[in-house]
């Protein structure tokens, strides 16, 4: 893949530097709870691209799985993982995870989360592909916003750390083979040279390389694409979940309608009012939501229907507003009574499975560069990532990156200041005739009509050309803010997405590929597809 080594020119010897014993990019769920665990002794410095609240870790509806129930087991959790991951897990990621799951959310109760409860114990739900209740939530269907608040509030007191928000992490820098800070750009252009021992990549997912989707606006794949091009390797790009519910009104941003609405037991109705889980999957509305937002696409398909409804109507109203006040007050919004009208929905991309590869303690294969959350493949997910995992994994792994950057901070002090004067990044081609938004809508609106829900060769090989085109003088050309940056790193992640998913031949998973509709374990097994190199290698 042909592109700049960096998006923006730079040049050493006049830029603004700072120096950070570990720099953390994203404030989400992973890079607080990475940042609050790097001992006081050492300088932390987290940088976030928009407002501190403004991370997919905050619009988290369903919760934090976690076994918590005497009915429950860790294996049930573990078994519930693999299962859903369609074989492509990896064990003993999965069992770590699980079992640290608990003592994760502890920690949360003690930074002052107020979970639900009930009868005096925090109150547990059920998503699809869990066995057993052991969801725990939070003000009923907004259990990010509550999460993130207590953490929010407990970073804000940390001695050691300092937040830059509005702070766009434009790359990451590297020297000799490591990765050494990020060029940074303060309050949309100033450019800052962040110099640090170690760093850990925390930026979250790229939702917005579709039309359809739940994440927000700042989901752009930035993390993704820097670590890319500064030599990282990253795999399971193709793996991009769709979220089976995603409220479809005209006018209405793509809302999530959390997992947990059917957890609770609402149905899934065809425009003729048919239920069409039951013969779809023996789990019903509880499978899997790779298998529901496929009996979705093909319900929609056989109904010549833009959507699906989410039937709530038998269930007790009272318990219903109790759970859901969030999505009642949106739904209100439009006139729909959730106790009593059916709810349009249909699924729209909600989480990136694949990304920087990481081992058992978050380390990427470029040294100095650690990775938790969305933006990382730590293999806990497999083929599909179970509801409510993913915000434990961001907690595990941001715990794990912190400890390991930590030591590796004070094992390796370097001289950063010896650094800085070797970097002359020169500029690339100018920015002239581009429509930046335009090209945005044009590949997010691809994305959805030719590598959706289900694929095949033809499109995929369209798709790649067609992506290919664009990045052949979107990449070349320099810009001077958020919006052109945003619009590289998109295409930076959508053609991994592409080429991974045109070369994994099979379906496994959220990858479904209509000329290769069975799993393929003989040929592809626990295989991964890793990205090919970036090109220029890492300077
Ligand atoms: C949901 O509430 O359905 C989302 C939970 C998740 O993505 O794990």
């Amino acid at each position: 893949m042909s592109a700049n080594r960096y998006l923006v020119s730079f040049d050493a010897r006049t830029a603004y530097h700072r120096f950070a014993d570990v720099l953390v990019v994203g404030a989400g769920i992973a890079g607080l709870r990475a940042a609050l665990e790097i001992p006081d002794d050492l300088a932390v410095l987290v940088v976030t691209k928009d407002r501190v609240t403004e991370s997919n870790s905050s619009y988290a509806q369903g919760g934090i799985a976690g076994v918590r129930s005497p009915e429950d087991a860790f294996e049930n959790h573990i078994e519930d993982t693999l299962v859903a991951g369609d074989g492509l897990c990896d064990r003993a990621v999965v069992e770590h995870v699980v079992r640290e799951a608990p003592a994760q959310i502890e920690t949360l109760v003690r930074w002052g989360t107020k979970f639900d409860t009930e009868n005096g114990e925090l109150a547990l739900t059920r998503e699809g592909g869990h066995s057993h209740r052991r969801i725990v939530h939070a003000l009923g269907d907004s259990t990010g916003f509550e999460v993130m608040r207590a953490i929010i509030a407990t970073a804000r007191t940390a001695p050691n750390l300092t937040l830059w928000d509005d702070t766009f992490t434009v790359d990451l820098l590297t020297h000799a083979g490591r990765c050494v800070g990020a060029v940074v750009a303060r309050n949309g252009a100033g450019k800052v040279l962040v110099w640090a021992r170690q760093v850990i990549l925390a930026a979250g997912g790229c939702g917005m390389v579709y039309r359809e989707t739940t994440n927000p606006p700042v989901a752009t794949g930035d993390g993704m694409a820097a670590a890319y091009r500064a030599g990282a390797e990253l795999r399971d790009m193709e793996f991009m979940q769709f979220h089976p519910t995603v409220l479809y009104v005209a006018g209405s941003a793509r809302y999530l309608v959390s997992e947990a609405v059917r957890g609770e037991g609402a149905y899934l109705r065809d425009v003729h009012g048919e239920r069409f889980m039951p013969a779809a999957d023996d789990r019903a509305e509880l499978a899997p939501r790779d298998v529901v937002a496929r009996a979705i696409f093909r319900t929609m398909e056989r109904t010549q229907h833009p959507n699906v409804y989410l039937d709530l109507s038998h269930l007790d109203p009272e318990m219903v507003l109790r759970r859901f006040p969030g999505i009642n007050r949106v739904c209100r919004g439009f006139g729909l009574d959730i106790t009593r009208d059916r709810v349009p929905v249909r699924p729209g991309a909600h989480y990136m499975i694949g990304g920087v590869t990481v081992d058992a303690e978050g380390r990427t294969t470029l040294p100095g560069l650690w990775a938790a959350g969305e933006v990382s493949s730590s293999g806990l997910h497999g083929a599909n990532r179970l509801a409510s995992n993913s915000l434990v994994e961001g907690l595990v792994y941001g715990t794990a990156c912190a400890r390991g950057a930590a030591e590796a901070a004070r094992r390796e002090p370097g001289d950063l200041a010896a650094l800085p004067l070797k970097y002359v990044i020169p500029p690339a081609d100018p920015t002239d005739r581009l429509d930046v938004a335009d090209l945005t809508a044009s590949l997010r609106s691809l994305m959805v009509r030719k590598m959706g829900i289900v694929r095949d060769r033809g499109r995929l090989a369209e798709a790649e050309k067609d992506v290919g085109f664009w990045c052949r003088y979107a990449l070349a050309r320099e810009f001077d803010g958020k919006p052109g940056w945003e619009l590289q790193n998109l295409l930076t992640v959508a053609r991994l997405m592409i080429d991974a998913a045109r070369r994994r031949e099979e379906s496994r998973g959220t990858h479904f590929r209509s000329d290769f509709p069975a799993r393929d374990d003989a040929r592809w097994g626990l295989r991964h597809v890793v990205a090919p190199p970036a090109n220029p290698p890492a300077g």
